[in-house]
């Protein structure tokens, strides 16, 4: 599917020079979406996977989808000060700013695999972090999916070794 033609670029936005993509018009079309969920969970099926996670927010969208078909839990990934119990925290850098993500400290059991879900792969700051969180509580990162790549901010240098399946490619 032409997944492309249901991403918004808005120009200068949060701040002057981003393009940002906004997904919410492919969140909208039910066939688009569904579609796209349905192609992270087809390249989940061989990986056995225990456990999605995704990070706050827009991994929230699309992840909890593919944890629902794959009949798996999912742990959210958040920004600090969010999650009500023990947590464990990683500093990242955004592409425009940088913060804290944080993950309760046991939502990942040691040797789980688990399969990252996010809507975009940009400079991979938010990647980064989210699998030092996983690793740092003895999980698996199995694989990582995302809608969208920004090939220009190679994101993809910090994910050497690990499977990733994007599904546009800017
Ligand atoms: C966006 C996006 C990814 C991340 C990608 O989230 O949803 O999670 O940035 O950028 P990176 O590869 O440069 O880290 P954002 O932090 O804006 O949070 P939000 O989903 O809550 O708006």
């Amino acid at each position: 599917m032409d997944y492309k033609q249901h991403i918004a670029i808005v120009e200068d936005w949060p701040k002057e020079g981003i393009r940002f993509k906004d997904i919410t018009p492919l969140m909208d079309n039910g066939k688009a979406f569904k579609s796209a969920v349905d192609e992270i969970v087809e390249y989940s099926r061989d990986k056995e996977i225990d456990i999605i996670v995704g990070p706050e927010a827009r991994g929230f969208i699309v992840g909890c989808p593919v944890s629902y078909a794959l009949e798996i839990g999912f742990a959210p990934v958040r920004k600090e000060g969010k999650l009500p119990r023990e947590t464990i925290k990683v500093d990242y850098g955004l592409e425009y700013g940088k913060d804290v993500l944080t993950i309760h400290k046991d939502a990942i059991k040691p040797g789980q695999r688990v399969l990252i879900v996010d809507d975009l792969l940009a400079t991979g700051g938010t990647i980064e972090a989210t699998i030092n969180l996983v690793e740092q509580l003895g999980g698996v990162v199995a694989g990582c999916a995302f809608l969208v790549e920004l090939t220009y901010l190679d994101g993809r240098d910090k994910l050497d070794g690990y499977d990733v399946l994007t599904l546009m490619q800017y």
